[in-house]
């Protein structure tokens, strides 16, 4: 029944396409990009994509990010712009005589309006990301959270995308019980212009929050399977490149894909390996060995990955591998294809972005609930105490402002503590029109208020406890408490290698050029990735949680401490290390009054 509805909905879409008056849209388009390039102050100064024999444009983890970031002109493309642009670089590719493969590795929603405004997340979205003719997908955990997420992906994604879906440890489970994978486990082909033979495997890291409809086998297990030996041992001769398409972070710290790539290695010594990896949100690029490199690109639609490789000749692995990490926004998109704006929309690319515009209108996505007039307010582009870090506009304004349930306001209210972890906020909040999509974009988790009553003593410490980071319990315990979750991903996962090369960089040749901030990544071939040149924004640290703390008077009486009810057990670890065990363990309920309405509604009253 869902299928049909999901039929009936891509059918629509068509329909709306082909109603829709181009003309009109396009002029608008013209002038808006006309006045958006004279707008920007200095071009920006790029590096140019380096082509081979095979060529590779890379997506992950985009989140729901279709409509291009509205308020952030460096990522202002959107899904249509992306499609123009690949299709001039397959063009490209076809006159030059080489390959070029598309390929994403998988997390497509929760992550806007766009994306979470519907049930399921992704309802509408999806099929728009779909209008992108990806050569290799594969699923992230995001698709696995809730079973229908996991229906659509199966039923709608992987169906449409046939033998191109690949996905070798994650099943999806029929009512009779059976698995099935998603897509194919592996698809072997040859590469249409050099006839490069190609072998595609799938991988998703190893999660265990998986819905019970579907389930995922850890690649540590599947390298033991007969299924997957005797495809290795079936194609040993028959293979110059081997893809890996992975939702699984690529860097040195995290060991799946390594334990995978010796494993490879021992049916495949002397065979090309490009690794495609996701899920940590970060712009990198790892060596494997002389033979074998890794790319990941970033998260929502903020960066497109380039890479390509050299497969025929015998070469050093700097000339057999190029990496780039484009920005995700027409300037960008212009220099790397060499047209003007008049040259540059296809009628599919066109298509998709009224199939944009038409979906946010009936989302009614754009529509204001307030402004953000004075600043941009960041998670960790400034320290966390800076009047423009969104954690300090949180603990010092809007928390002040939550009603305990039963209450009509908070001038009655005793001191108090909240305690919010940092991972609930998910992104940026940037000047401009305040959306409802803005508010899916910057804290859309509905989680319930708690509270616990405890001595003011024991309170004024528990975020400090839950900051101390050599307190994790041993990982793999049943019950351990590790508090680093609390971070946001991007945190969570920063290898030791990351916060070490967080020291300025010094751009020589274009010092005195004035540069836009923006990423500059240190990856295994360098710091000269990113296809534009930017000053570096720094990701200062930020602790597992923050406080707001509220206390207005001496008396020693004790005070509420409230927080977010899932992290309870988080809030009872610190207690206990603080030697308190004498509370009711079961926290009451303080409000249901979620974050992003609390922000919203202080958006609407005060200005920012
Ligand atoms: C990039 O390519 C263009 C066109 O070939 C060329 O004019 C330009 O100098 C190149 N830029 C760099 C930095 O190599
Ligand atoms: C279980 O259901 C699936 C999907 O309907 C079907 O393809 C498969 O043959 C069934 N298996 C058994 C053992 O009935
Ligand atoms: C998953 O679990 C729920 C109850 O927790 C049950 O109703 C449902 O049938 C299960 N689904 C599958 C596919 O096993
Ligand atoms: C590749 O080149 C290296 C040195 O340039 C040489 O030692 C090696 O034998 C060559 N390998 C093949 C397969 O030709
Ligand atoms: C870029 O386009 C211009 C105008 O079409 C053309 O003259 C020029 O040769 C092109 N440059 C490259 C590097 O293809
Ligand atoms: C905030 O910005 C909006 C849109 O630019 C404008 O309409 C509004 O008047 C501004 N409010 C204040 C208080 O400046
Ligand atoms: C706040 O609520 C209390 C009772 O809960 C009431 O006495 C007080 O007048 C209210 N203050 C405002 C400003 O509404
Ligand atoms: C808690 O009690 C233990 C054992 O008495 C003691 O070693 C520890 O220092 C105490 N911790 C705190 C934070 O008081
Ligand atoms: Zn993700
Ligand atoms: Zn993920």
């Amino acid at each position: 029944m869902k299928s049909f509805q999901f039929a009936f909905l891509l059918a629509n879409y068509a329909l709306m396409g082909i109603l829709l008056c181009y003309d009109q849209h396009n002029k608008k388009k013209l002038a808006d990009l006309t006045t958006r390039i004279r707008s920007s102050d200095t071009a920006p100064t790029y590096r140019n994509l380096t082509w081979n024999d095979i060529n590779f444009v890379h997506t992950t983890d985009t989140h729901g990010w279709y409509s291009g970031h509205l308020n952030q002109k460096q990522y202002n493309a959107n899904w249509g712009d992306f499609i123009s642009f690949t299709s001039h670089l397959r063009q490209q590719a076809l006159e030059q005589g080489q390959d070029l493969l598309l390929i994403d590795s998988g997390d497509r929603h929760d992550g806007n309006g766009f994306s979470d405004i519907t049930y399921p997340n992704g309802l509408v979205s999806t099929p728009i990301f779909m209008k992108q003719n990806y050569d290799l997908l594969t699923i992230g955990n995001h698709e696995l959270y809730v079973w229908e997420n996991s229906r659509q992906e199966y039923e709608l994604v992987a169906d449409y995308f046939g033998d191109k879906y690949i996905s070798s440890n994650v099943e999806y489970k029929f009512e009779n019980g059976t698995f099935a994978p998603f897509g194919q486990k592996y698809k072997y082909f040859t590469t249409p212009v050099q006839q490069i033979r190609t072998l595609a495997l799938g991988f998703l890291f190893d999660f265990n929050r998986f819905n019970n409809g579907t389930r995922v086998i850890p690649i540590a297990e599947v390298i033991t399977q007969d299924w997957f030996n005797e495809v290795l041992q079936q194609h040993k001769d028959k293979v110059d490149l081997i893809v890996i398409v992975a939702h699984t972070p690529i860097s040195h710290d995290y060991p799946e894909l390594y334990n995978l790539h010796s494993h490879l290695r021992q049916y495949f010594p002397d065979t090309i390996i490009q690794y495609f990896g996701g899920h940590s949100h970060i712009r990198d690029f790892t060596v494997f060995d002389e033979l074998s490199t890794g790319l990941q690109s970033g998260r929502y639609c903020e960066t497109i990955g380039w890479t390509s490789v050299n497969v025929k000749g015998n070469v050093s692995l700097h000339e057999r591998f190029a990496r780039s990490y484009l920005d995700f926004n027409l300037h960008s998109f212009l220099h790397h294809t060499n047209k003007s704006i008049h040259e540059f929309d296809t009628d599919k690319g066109k298509h998709v972005s009224s199939l944009i515009t038409e979906t946010r209108n009936k989302l009614n996505l754009n529509r204001a609930l307030g402004y953000v007039n004075g600043s941009n307010y960041y998670i960790d582009y400034v320290p966390i105490d800076h009047k423009n870090n969104i954690f300090d506009l949180l603990t010092s304004k809007v928390l002040t402002t939550l009603v305990p349930e039963g209450h009509t306001n908070t001038t009655s209210t005793s001191d108090r503590i909240i305690i919010i972890n940092t991972g609930s906020i998910r992104y940026d909040l940037y000047k401009g029109p305040y959306t409802i999509d803005s508010q899916y974009i910057v804290s859309p988790f509905e989680n319930l208020w708690v509270k616990l009553t405890v001595p003011k003593s024991i309170a004024t410490q528990v975020a400090a406890k839950l900051n101390d980071n050599g307190y994790i319990y041993a990982k793999g315990q049943a019950d351990a408490i590790d508090n680093r979750r609390l971070l946001p991903p991007h945190h969570y996962y920063s290898s030791e290698r990351t916060k070490r090369d967080q020291t300025p960089l010094i751009l020589s040749e274009v010092e005195r050029k004035k540069l836009s901030k923006g990423y500059v990544t240190f990856d295994d071939f360098g710091n000269d990735g990113d296809d534009t040149l930017h000053k570096p924004v720094v990701n200062f640290p930020i602790p597992n949680v923050v406080e707001s703390v509220q206390i207005h008077s001496d008396s020693e009486e004790d005070i509420d401490l409230i927080f977010y009810d899932f992290i309870t057990p988080n809030i009872v670890w610190a207690l206990n290390e603080l030697n308190y065990t004498n509370f009711n363990k079961s926290p009451s309920l303080y409000s249901s009054k979620y974050l992003g309405d609390l922000l919203t509604e202080y958006i609407q009253q005060f200005i920012i």
